[in-house]
């Protein structure tokens, strides 16, 4: 029964018992008194009804007052509660409407439910198109194991920060990022909030720093490299006049010969593989291997400088990191190159590599000119350089590189006797 309706009808009922009871009471009432005085019966016969009118009146008024009042006061407290409810979700519609970032709202099942404006402006979309949609669908397919592992985490309930790439209905690659958070109801987790930033046009001023750097490193390594095959040529020259003089073939030359060759190969190699435009892309790679192929390009340089260069490896395992390559060489030839542009003429480059169970670390130790603390604080400023021809893009990037692959650098140095570079990268699970 409507509530309304419950009231109404107990009030009658209690309207019924009570004149039925009144009935009862004033007729037994009414004889006792006939018994005893027929005056008082008179009056008491002639004033029952009006007794009971001006009783049944008073219990009304008292009910229905109470009852309003009640019901009023409710009324006014619901009323102030939607004001409230309204203005927080004005709020909330502010935040997300008005949000410079992309912001959108996914149910548990990563199926979205709202975008605001400037995520629409992001992806290319309106609301309509995406609701409903999976989430991954915008997301490009390389991310999707990443993407669904930090999604499943916000809905255990712990917040992530990370970098998306998606494509737009454009096509084109778009970086964003990205702060993922639970929407939590009554206790319970009901999907996630995403907020999005478009860092796409700031990546490529990076990518385009550190494509540049890389070839001018590769510029400035060219001579030494070039010098690096004309040794190895030299004796080839030699062999094949020696050949052509005799016309005899000597196992033992001809072995020489192949090394030799292997040798120039091996460096060409190197140099083409740095030199290559590609995309970034992180894999599994082990650390040792990365840093053959860097002293491979790097010892030319050290030669020439009279530079000795010393690789030790500390660590029991093969250290393996999740990076991209290219890059990881592009850090390590920066700091080596720094090493030996300290040395004045002759000295000695220490590299130890060791782990300690949770990132892989590479010491890069010179005994060159060393650094004043007034330098140390500005090491990886962009174009931040004492030397002549320096570009100072040198350790801006080796900073960028290192920070992308979720690492760090440290600088020791001490004027006139050297300095040292820690470089540590998470090893890969
Ligand atoms: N191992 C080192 N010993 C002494 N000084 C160093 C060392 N590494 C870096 N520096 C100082 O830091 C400065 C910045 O280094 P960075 O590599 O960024 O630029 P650069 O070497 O000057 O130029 P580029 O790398 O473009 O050739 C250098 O000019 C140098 O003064
Ligand atoms: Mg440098």
């Amino acid at each position: 029964m409507e509530p309304s309706r419950k009231i109404a009808f107990r009030i009658a009922i209690i309207y019924l018992i009570i004149g039925v009871l009144w009935i009862f009471a004033t007729d037994y009432a009414s004889l006792l008194i006939a018994k005893q005085d027929l005056k008082l019966y008179n009056f008491f016969q002639h004033y029952k009804g009006w007794i009971f009118i001006l009783a049944t009146s008073a219990g009304l008024y008292l009910l229905v007052y109470s009852r309003t009042k009640r019901i009023l006061h409710s009324k006014e407290k619901l009323e102030q509660k939607e004001k409230e409810l309204e203005r927080s979700n004005e709020h909330y519609r502010s935040l997300f409407h008005h949000n410079p970032d992309g912001v959108f709202e996914a149910d548990s099942q990563g199926k979205l439910m709202a975008l605001n404006p400037e995520g629409e402006l992001i992806i290319g979309y309106k609301e309509s198109y995406i609701k409903g949609r999976d989430a991954l669908e915008f997301v490009i397919p390389s991310e999707w194991e990443m993407a669904s592992a930090l999604f499943r985490k916000v809905i255990a309930g712990h917040p992530q920060k990370f970098e998306l790439t998606v494509r737009n209905r454009l096509k084109q690659k778009r970086i964003l990022r990205c702060s993922l958070l639970p929407i939590v109801v009554d206790g319970e987790i009901q999907g996630v909030f995403g907020i999005g930033r478009d860092i796409t046009e700031f990546k490529a001023n990076e990518e385009l720093m550190i494509t540049t750097e890389k070839m001018s490193i590769i510029g400035e390594l060219a001579a030494s490299v070039a010098h690096e095959i004309r040794n190895p040529l030299t004796s080839l020259k030699g062999f094949v006049q020696l050949m052509s003089s005799t016309r005899k073939l000597d196992d033992q030359h001809l072995d020489i010969m192949m090394s030799e060759i292997d040798r120039i190969n091996l460096i060409s190699g190197e140099m083409l593989a740095l030199g290559k435009r590609q995309d970034v892309v992180f894999r599994k790679e082990d650390l040792l291997s990365i840093m053959s192929h860097v002293m491979v390009l790097i010892e030319g340089e050290a030669n020439m400088k009279n530079v000795m260069i010393q690789l030790e490896d500390e660590s029991m395992d093969m250290m393996h990191i999740y990076c991209d390559q290219n890059q990881l060489k592009q850090v390590f030839l920066n700091l080596l190159k720094n090493a030996i542009e300290a040395i004045d003429d002759s000295g000695l480059i220490k590299i130890k590599l060791s782990s300690n169970g949770a990132a892989a670390m590479v010491r890069i130790e010179d005994d060159g000119a060393g650094m004043e603390e007034e330098r140390l604080a500005k090491l990886g400023e962009p174009f931040y350089s004492t030397k002549e021809k320096g570009t100072g893009l040198g350790l801006a990037v080796c900073f960028s590189i290192v920070k992308r692959h979720k690492g760090s650098i440290r600088f020791a140095s001490t004027v006139g006797k050297g300095t040292t570079v820690e470089v540590e990268v998470p090893l890969a699970k």
